[in-house]
């Protein structure tokens, strides 16, 4: 299944990004009575982020039956800069109407592997609805980088990245694989290489990299992309 491909002007990307989680997570509700949402860490979800805390998007968003998870979190306390709950907070969190109790983060200050044997039983076995993710340049998303043993039956892994912070707990691709909607977000032309890559890679049927081995079993893919980060995919697909 090839992703569904939302390329933007980059300012738009931030915008067009939170108004179709927005609706992912309206219509969630609607239809379950709840809705989980796993956000994604880095720098390039911030902007989406804001625009979900302001209006129109605020208000239309039932956040009190939202329940808010993490694709991932760098092992360092809540209150860390670099830590990927306290963006969250900044950027969206602590401007929403959700209560305390939805808000279920990865729990940085432990050691990895108890982090991560604790947030699979946080996380259970109920599929998440919307699934935010990043990419790095290496090809990485969430905390799966490409030495992570990828094929771990494990919902939640205890990660090593080259970058600093270098321990991290993520989710496997079981739960990212098992949600309803997954959503990357890629901004800038230093991903553009990548972005192509891992589109042939999936294209062809022959993942490599941990991006292309997001293929939900039954969800829908949708990566959104600014104009640069598109600017290498093959025409037909960038049109
Ligand atoms: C993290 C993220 C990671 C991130 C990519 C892209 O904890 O850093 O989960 O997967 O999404 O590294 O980061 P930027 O958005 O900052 O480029």
């Amino acid at each position: 299944m090839l992703p569904e491909l939302r390329i933007v002007n980059p300012d738009e990307l931030a915008q067009a990004a939170a108004a179709a989680v927005a609706e992912q997570l309206t219509n969630a509700v609607s239809r379950l009575g709840r809705a989980r949402l796993a956000l994604a860490g880095g720098g390039t979800p911030r902007p989406t982020y804001h625009a979900l805390a302001t209006s129109p998007h605020l208000e239309e968003v039932p956040w009190a039956d939202v329940d808010v998870y993490f694709g991932d979190e760098r092992c360092v306390p809540a209150e860390d800069p670099s830590s990927n709950f306290r963006m969250a907070q900044e950027a969206l969190l602590s401007h929403v109407a959700i209560p305390a109790s939805n808000i279920h983060r990865i729990r940085g200050e432990l050691a990895p592997e108890d982090s991560a044997r604790a947030y699979a039983r946080v996380l259970g076995d109920t599929p998440l609805d919307i699934v935010l993710l990043g990419l790095g340049g290496d090809g990485h998303t969430a905390s799966l980088f490409p030495e992570t043993p990828l094929m771990s039956d494990k919902s939640v892994l205890a990660t090593q990245s080259p970058i600093a912070p270098h321990r991290r707990v993520s989710l496997g691709l079981g739960p990212i694989n098992a949600a309803n909607v997954v959503i990357f977000l890629v901004a800038g032309v230093g991903k553009a290489e990548r972005v192509a890559e891992i589109h042939a890679q999936i294209a062809s049927g022959k993942p490599v990299l941990p991006a292309a081995y997001v293929q939900p079993v039954h969800g829908r893919l949708i990566w959104f992309l600014d104009t640069h980060a598109a600017s290498m995919l093959p025409p037909l697909e960038s049109s």
